[in-house]
């Protein structure tokens, strides 16, 4: 081989290899090669009261592979968090500068439906929207992201999500740790492919049309397995599933608790340990770690669980062959590797916050909603066939209709829902309000994940949910429920209703 020719075939191996570096990526590589864990902006809106968004087009690199076409609030790929305060106005402007329509929901903030973004509010291209959230609930860690119908799958893959976290100035009185990125990190948690040049790939087969589009990358705050450092201390960790449709089942590989101090809602009264955390789709949970031992952890995940039941299983396997996004056994998520200073809250907090009140046991009227696939017969076989080139979903057989409200709800009112979900777990979702899991898969006494109040709960076989509607909403801008597999509420499983 001439010399010339060699260079060619070596320069040719280079490239390739540094090319292709998301794909063989070792996850088992020294931490110590780990990308460090991006920080988002923090944007405390506290003084100003103002808040100013665009949705824009970008041009990032996912680790060392080619730019990737993105989607981000003020930046290419995700957005900031917001810290704004319990009793304030908020006013929002957000420019969309995509050349596509695009909502944005206000996911876990209890504001009227005229401010709630849902698919009804879809901003113009190059037009502004501007809401005033007036925050008036307790303290919590909230999200907004992409809610245009039937578009919000993409969109939100693409990047368009962020945090919004509601802060009542009594965390150090709480003894809890609440400085960004110091001790206190907003972890977006997603799962994503890329393709051979470690560009982001979302292209639906049909496996991905019935389970939600799932990637093989998991990747906190835009990175993929990335390492965060921290003060030898107690830290808190606000862990949002950002996923379309992923499953976490989250815990430490040394098996050290996470104390959980928050659900979607807001704050428990005290910490409860738990070794594995299970986070669904638009399920956010906050706990504090102790790393006062100074010692690495790596936070991983078990497989997603989510793969049906045997009929599903059967007439899914053929298919899941075709995908490369199912991850076995543990996959790594982020690694902490604590510094040698310490934190000014250096201890666990024994109590949090007050009681909960017990679960509300009168309602105003009891209703029963089915997360249906469309499966068994015709439905699923004409949904599958037809021309919208994916399966139809639905909630009580009708597919999603903008034009068709499914509830009238009273303002004020508590009510009973029972949700049902066959052939696969559905993350289920509702706008405006906050509710309590009375039952679940386990029964009366819900498990840990479902404790406190909630505004998403993953539905296996079926749960039970006490929920308080403050908000109005009016028929022209109603709230959503829907399950939070992104591609299974693109796809119909979604209603909306009124609150008056
Ligand atoms: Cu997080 Cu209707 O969505
Ligand atoms: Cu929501
Ligand atoms: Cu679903």
């Amino acid at each position: 081989m001439d010399r010339r020719r060699f260079l060619k075939g070596s320069l040719a191996t280079a490239a390739a290899t540094t090319l292709l570096p998301l794909a063989t990526q070792s996850t088992r590589a020294d931490p110590g090669d780990r990308p460090s864990l991006p920080l988002p902006n923090l944007i405390d809106v506290k003084k100003s009261g103002r808040l100013d968004l665009v949705a824009q087009h970008g041009n990032h690199s996912f680790a060392s592979g080619n730019p990737s076409a993105t989607l981000g609030y003020n930046q290419d790929y995700l957005g900031p968090v917001v810290r704004a305060r319990r009793g304030q106005d908020v006013a929002v402007r957000l420019l969309n500068d995509l050349q596509e329509p695009m909502a944005t929901h206000w996911h876990g903030l209890l504001v009227p439906g005229e401010a709630d973004g849902g698919p009804h509010q879809a901003i113009r291209p190059g037009g502004v929207w501007e809401p005033v959230l007036s925050i008036d609930q307790p303290p919590s860690t909230a999200w907004f992201h992409a809610h245009t119908h039937p578009h919000t799958a993409r969109q939100v893959y693409a990047g368009l999500a962020g945090v919004f976290q509601i802060d009542d100035g009594r965390d150090d009185e709480r003894g809890l740790p609440h400085q960004h990125g110091v001790d206190d990190f907003t972890l977006i948690i997603q799962d994503r492919r890329f393709d051979q040049l470690g560009r982001l790939e979302y292209r639906l087969g049909m496996f991905d049309r019935m389970h939600g589009f799932q990637g093989d990358h998991i990747l906190v705050n835009g990175a993929h397995y990335p390492r965060a450092r921290m003060p030898r201390s107690v830290v808190r960790l606000r862990l949002l599933n950002g996923s379309n449709a992923r499953i976490y089942h989250l815990r430490f590989d040394d098996g050290r608790p996470m104390h959980v101090i928050a659900s979607d809602s807001g704050y428990w009264p005290q910490p409860v340990a738990a070794d594995e955390l299970r986070l669904a789709p638009g399920e956010r949970i906050e706990v504090l770690v102790d790393f006062r031992d100074g010692h690495d952890a790596r936070l991983v995940t078990g497989p997603d669980q989510n793969q049906g039941g045997p009929g599903m299983m059967g007439m899914m396997s053929g298919l899941r062959s075709f995908t490369s996004s199912v991850l076995e056994g543990d996959t790594p998520v982020l690694t902490f590797h604590p510094g040698s200073k310490k934190a000014a809250i250096d201890q666990l907090p024994e109590t949090i916050d007050d009681e909960l009140p017990a679960p509300p046991t009168a309602f105003a009227r009891r209703r029963h909603l089915t997360l249906d696939m469309m499966l068994g017969g015709m439905p699923m076989m004409g949904g599958m066939m037809g021309g919208s080139g994916g399966p139809t979903m639905g909630i009580n057989g009708q597919p999603f209709d903008m034009q068709r409200i499914n509830a009238e709800v009273g303002l004020g009112a508590t009510e009973h829902w029972t949700i049902e979900s066959n052939m696969l777990m559905h993350p289920f979702h509702i706008h405006g309000v906050r509710f309590r899991v009375l039952a679940d898969e386990l029964g009366r006494t819900p498990r840990l994940e479902n404790r406190g109040y909630k505004d998403t709960v993953l539905v296996d076989g079926r749960a039970e949910i006490a929920v308080e509607f403050t908000q109005p909403a009016s028929r022209e801008t109603p709230f959503m429920y829907h399950c939070h597999i992104l591609e299974h509420e693109d796809a119909g499983m979604m209603g909306h209703f009124s609150v008056s």
